[in-house]
């Protein structure tokens, strides 16, 4: 099981436990997650939904870049719609949830804490959206999200250089509500508050902070199309060989 759930009262903990890629997301690991959340979204027991990465090093460190460099246009359109499920569960299910981000959180990670109602950051904790270095973009909500929670200048730097942040920055810009250490205990904390409130109220509140306009289909679209390009092909290589890619304009 690479995606665990454990009850505390009113609290599901969901934590992404695979340590051997910084806990990167391939396609197992992505549907046992979206199932997961779907049970959550239904099960009126968990009042409360905490994610979090197994380890001390990451959160999740992206979407698994060794599994898109096989991947055509459609077939990444449809890793997209996972990725974009997932995400979508965090930030429609009628109850709170909370990421506690404790080390890397980058591309699809830093995209499925966007998709959380609230996100704490341990001190060692790195956010971004790196995928511009990869010749491809955000693919699971990061373009729509980022620029909807830190604003638009914010989300084009970072989206546009890659540039990751550390903790610090991330609570300067408003993309973590708090740092903390241990994470998971501050996120637990807030949590059994959350818990303690009315569940009508917040769903609610949940419901209509939401209600905003998005393009999140166009994106999912798009994230697809770039897989034929030759640059896409080469940045995802690149990683897996451990060398600096070399982008072509096509
Ligand atoms: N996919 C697949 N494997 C990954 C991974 C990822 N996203 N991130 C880390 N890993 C693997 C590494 O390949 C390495 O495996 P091996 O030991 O088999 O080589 C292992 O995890 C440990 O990673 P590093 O040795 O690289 O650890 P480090 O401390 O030197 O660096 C890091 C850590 C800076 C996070 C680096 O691993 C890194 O840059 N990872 C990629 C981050 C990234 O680009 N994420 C975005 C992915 S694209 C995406 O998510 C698209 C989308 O929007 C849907």
């Amino acid at each position: 099981m690479s995606v665990e759930v454990d009850r505390r009262d009113a609290v599901a903990v969901v934590t992404i436990d695979r340590q051997e890629a910084l806990n990167a997301l391939d396609v197992e690991t992505l549907s046992e997650l979206r199932d997961r959340l779907h049970e959550l979204a239904e099960d009126e027991s968990a009042r409360v939904v905490v994610l979090t990465g197994a380890g001390e090093r990451a959160f999740v460190a992206g979407a698994d870049i060794k599994y898109m460099s096989g991947l055509g246009p459609d077939e990444a359109k449809e890793w997209g719609a996972l990725g974009h499920e997932a995400a979508r569960l965090l930030e429609e299910m009628p109850k709170p949830t909370i990421a506690a981000i404790n080390g890397f959180a980058l591309g699809g990670g830093c995209e499925l804490a966007l998709g959380c109602d609230l996100r704490y950051a341990s001190t060692n904790a790195r956010l971004g959206q790196p995928e511009i270095d990869l010749g491809i973009v955000p693919g699971w909500g990061g373009t729509q999200r980022l620029a909807r929670i830190c604003g638009l200048g914010v989300a084009k730097e970072l989206i546009l250089t890659g540039r990751p942040v550390a903790a610090e920055e991330a609570l300067r810009i408003g993309l973590v509500n708090a740092i903390a250490d241990p994470v998971l205990d501050h996120a637990l904390e807030t949590a059994q508050n959350l818990a303690g409130k009315s569940p009508v109220a917040l769903r609610v509140a949940k419901r209509l902070l939401n209600l905003s306009p998005g393009a999140l289909e166009r994106e999912a679209e798009e994230f697809g199309d770039l897989f034929a390009s030759e640059d896409a092909k080469e940045g995802l290589a690149a990683f897996a060989e451990k060398r600096a890619p070399r982008f072509v304009g096509r």
